[in-house]
């Protein structure tokens, strides 16, 4: 019997999103137990969330320092945390617990800097700790097919990666309104950045993830369509990579009609593929010459990373939950078995990168659309 592993929350506090997702995903994964938390700044709301999951109340810590530091002095420490806190808390809150020796969760963006994203990357190595940042959109079986199918080679190499985030929930100025969620993402000091930060990144982390194309260079054009937002709130990123294929990312807040439209779309020299996430048990593919084939989740025929993710028979959806779990599977058996090499989950040289590319396309689009390297 493998043993039970234990985490704490920092985040994820009442009427929180994402910490809840969290929450829901590795008990449906299963294996590990929530038994700390900080879950707000505000010691009062940690407390009432605390009491109400059923933790002990002398694992409720009013920071997270408070929290790193208390556990790494238990004997039953946590085996790892979930950092679910607004982004430009995330490197604080990171390095508390990577100093305290405890393996790391993160939302992404991993942090709202380079500096602070190195200074991460510099930890994680230091103490040889195992560090995730969860780009949820990777954990879906039919994305790991997509990969599957561009590794095996079939399809001839990449000529061009189409890929768009496409919301619509803030077309109207919501932080304006006491909307909680778009009120810190809008607040450069607390988000770095808009709609690519909060989803250009995800792009960026999907596009690399299934194509393991290297960017070399970029070009952006950040544009703010809602009066006085102080961050872009759509963008377009013209995009270059190694060995010659070309991009184009089109990420937005404002796009009246779409709820979380997440799409793919890669041409090879033989064929393409097509994903998108609304719609995420599917995979379209073309091969030159023959009839379009829509692949399904579940058949015996996928690769081995696609059927390895697959929790439930084909015909019954799998969403969003059971791709944050598929994460929380890579990590967890990470935490268990640390000798595996090649580890399927996003980890901190993702985060980094992920960082890089929001501050390149901020750099570009301040340069109006200069083409930088990557
Ligand atoms: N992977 C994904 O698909 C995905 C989806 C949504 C959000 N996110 C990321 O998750 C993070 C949180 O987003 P959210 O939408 O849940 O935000 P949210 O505002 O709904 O929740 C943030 C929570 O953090 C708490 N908090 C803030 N500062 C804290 C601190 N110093 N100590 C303890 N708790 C603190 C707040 O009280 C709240 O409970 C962000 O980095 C966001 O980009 C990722």
């Amino acid at each position: 019997m493998e043993k039970t592993l234990t985490y704490g929350m920092v985040g994820g506090g009442e009427g929180a999103f994402i910490g809840d997702v969290h929450r829901r995903a590795i008990a449906l994964e299963g294996g590990a137990r929530l038994v700390a938390g900080c879950f707000s700044r505000n010691p009062a709301i940690t407390r009432s969330r605390g009491l109400s999951l059923g933790l002990d109340e002398e694992r409720l810590y009013e920071t997270p320092a408070a929290m790193a530091g208390g556990e790494a002095a238990r004997k039953d420490r946590i085996d790892f945390v979930v950092v679910v806190t607004p982004n430009a808390s995330h490197h604080a809150i990171a390095a508390a617990f990577l100093d305290a020796g405890i393996p790391v969760v993160c939302d992404k963006p991993l942090v709202t800097n380079s500096r602070d994203a190195a200074d991460l990357v510099r930890r994680v190595a230091a103490k040889k700790l195992p560090f995730c940042v969860t780009y949820t959109y990777s954990g879906y079986p039919m994305v790991k097919e997509a990969r599957a199918l561009l590794r095996s080679g079939e399809l001839g190499s990449v000529r061009f990666v189409n890929a768009e985030y496409a919301q619509e929930w803030l077309t109207l100025p919501l932080e304006r309104e006491g909307n909680r969620q778009a009120s810190w993402r809008t607040d450069p000091s607390q988000a770095g950045a808009g709609s690519t930060g909060d989803i250009g990144t995800h792009v960026e982390h999907l596009v690399s993830y299934v194509t393991g194309l290297e960017m070399r260079s970029l070009s952006a054009r950040l544009d703010t369509f809602v009066e006085g937002r102080a961050v872009d709130d759509n963008a377009t990123v013209l995009v270059e990579y190694a060995g010659g294929a070309k991009g184009l990312y089109w990420f937005s807040q404002v796009a009246v009609g779409s709820a979380n439209g997440l799409k793919l779309r890669v041409l090879c020299e033989k064929g393409s593929l097509a994903w998108e996430q609304e719609n995420p048990n599917v995979l379209q593919v073309a091969r030159l010459g023959q009839p379009v084939q829509l692949l399904s989740r579940g058949r015996d025929s996928l690769s081995a990373e696609a059927l390895g993710f697959s929790r439930i028979p084909g015909g019954h959806p799998e969403g969003y939950y059971e791709a944050f779990a598929n994460i929380y599977r890579a990590f967890l058996a990470h935490l268990r078995d640390p000798s595996e090499p090649t580890p399927d989950y996003p980890g901190i040289a993702e985060g980094a990168r992920g960082v890089r590319f929001v501050e390149r396309c901020l750099e570009s689009s301040a340069g109006g659309g200069l083409r930088l390297d990557f």
